[in-house]
């Protein structure tokens, strides 16, 4: 976090502050790319008269406004003003610790510390204004879901925790990507069968779970997690959700979780050949939707010896190399789905501005199409080709026997 420190016991006289309060109303009133703020938490020794303040713009009568809801213990109190009358209320110097500011290309968090300091952090979004009026975006899982809730998303009355907006975001788009890659199952009537391996906190094997239950598809889900803790934490949220007999826990590595036929598998994040031993799984489950987002690409990474002429400037740059290795490595994880009879795509999951590693590797089982062998075998050539030229051998392969062909070595 960018930080600036100061040991002023109040902040309001700072000259810092005073910048920053300015900053923070200036870009507010870019009323067409300003998307959202929020004031919350309570400064020391101060008492905010309300819990909580959201922001937003709005367009009423063909005149942009903001939106401003002032929610306390009295319940929720909106109302629309323009930009200069919502600064002439004060608001940022009523008791507030924590301030999110949110514009298409930026969000801008600013803390005051205990001891009067102030902290300040600019990142980057790509996010679109919503001007209607009362009118809310559709979203698979509301905010105060009680799903969002019991995974610690949304804090208790329903609203997402400033902390939690990114993996908000993130259930949402793996929910639309979820949406749009069911075809494959649409047809079945029968429990979709459903494993998540790596599944963490499970934050989104609740969200898919909740998802498939707002459909009214029964669900068998299972999430599958080396870490014992996640386990015992996710049984706990199950329970209380009142769905422990449809969604079960297990402690175990992917690779010495025993296969059992599945209809879909969700790997997400899982780090480095994690990501391999998921994808085999799959295979060998016989999965007929499979949505895997890699991170930590070391395998190839470490194999690599001699790098192709024709990338010799690529490999002239340590960053560059880096992505070079990580899109070969997702690149043959979709030739080998490809080779063994799925359809497979490649696209952004989420925006790239927190990290580079946010693909999404996408797998739909295409075997019984009529020319799925011949499609294999030019698949299985290609892939030949490309691992022959970089000399490696992908750790998918070596969990998998790509149509009886043999191995590259
Ligand atoms: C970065 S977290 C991602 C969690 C979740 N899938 C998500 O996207 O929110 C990666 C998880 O994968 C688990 N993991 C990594 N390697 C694993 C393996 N070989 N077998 C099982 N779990 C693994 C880790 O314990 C961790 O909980």
């Amino acid at each position: 976090m960018a930080m600036a420190n100061n040991s002023r016991e109040d902040v309001s006289a700072n000259a810092e502050w005073i910048l920053v309060q300015e900053e923070i109303y200036r870009r507010i009133s870019e009323t067409h790319s300003f998307v959202r703020a929020v004031f919350s938490g309570r400064r020391r020794n101060h008492q905010p008269h309300f819990d909580r303040i959201d922001v937003r713009p709005v367009r009423i009568k063909d005149e942009l406004k903001v939106q401003v809801e002032f929610r306390g213990s009295d319940g929720v109190i909106t109302k629309n003003l323009f930009s200069n009358e919502f600064s002439e209320l004060a608001l940022l110097d009523s008791g507030f610790s924590h301030f999110l500011v949110e514009n298409r290309a930026e969000r801008l968090e600013v803390r005051l510390g205990k001891k009067g300091q102030l902290f300040r952090k600019l990142s980057r979004t790509n996010l679109e204004p919503e001007y209607e009026h009362d009118k809310k975006k559709k979203r698979f899982l509301e905010e105060r879901d009680p799903y969002l809730i019991a995974v610690g998303i949304s804090d208790s009355e329903g609203r997402i925790k400033p902390s939690m907006r990114d993996k908000y975001l993130q259930v949402e788009e793996f929910l639309k990507i979820l949406e749009t890659s069911m075809s494959a199952i649409a047809e079945s009537q029968d429990p979709i069968r459903i494993i998540d391996l790596g599944c963490g906190h499970a934050y989104l094997t609740f969200a898919a779970f909740r998802f498939f239950q707002l459909k009214n598809r029964s669900v068998n889900f299972i999430g599958v997690d080396v870490k014992s803790k996640t386990r015992e934490r996710n049984e706990e949220i199950a329970k209380g959700l009142g769905i422990a007999s449809e969604i079960s826990f297990v402690n175990s590595a992917i690779a010495e979780y025993p296969v059992l036929e599945v209809d879909v598998v969700i790997a997400l994040h899982a780090c480095d050949t994690a990501t391999d031993d998921a994808l085999s799984w799959a295979v060998k489950a016989n999965a007929k939707v499979i949505l895997a987002a890699p991170c930590c690409h070391h395998n190839l990474h470490q194999q690599i010896k001699e790098k192709p002429d024709a990338l010799i400037q690529v490999f002239q740059h340590g960053i560059l190399a880096v992505r070079q290795v990580d899109l070969l490595t997702d690149a043959l994880r979709a030739a080998i789905l490809e080779v063994v009879g799925f359809s497979a795509d490649v696209f952004e999951f989420v925006s790239g501005d927190h990290t580079a590693r946010n693909l999404m590797v996408r797998a739909i089982c295409v075997s019984a199409e009529s020319n799925a062998e011949r499609r294999k075998a030019d698949k299985l050539r290609e892939y030949r080709h490309t691992c022959a030229l970089w000399g490696i051998k992908p750790a998918m392969e070596e969990r998998l026997e790509l149509g009886g062909i043999p191995l590259s070595d």
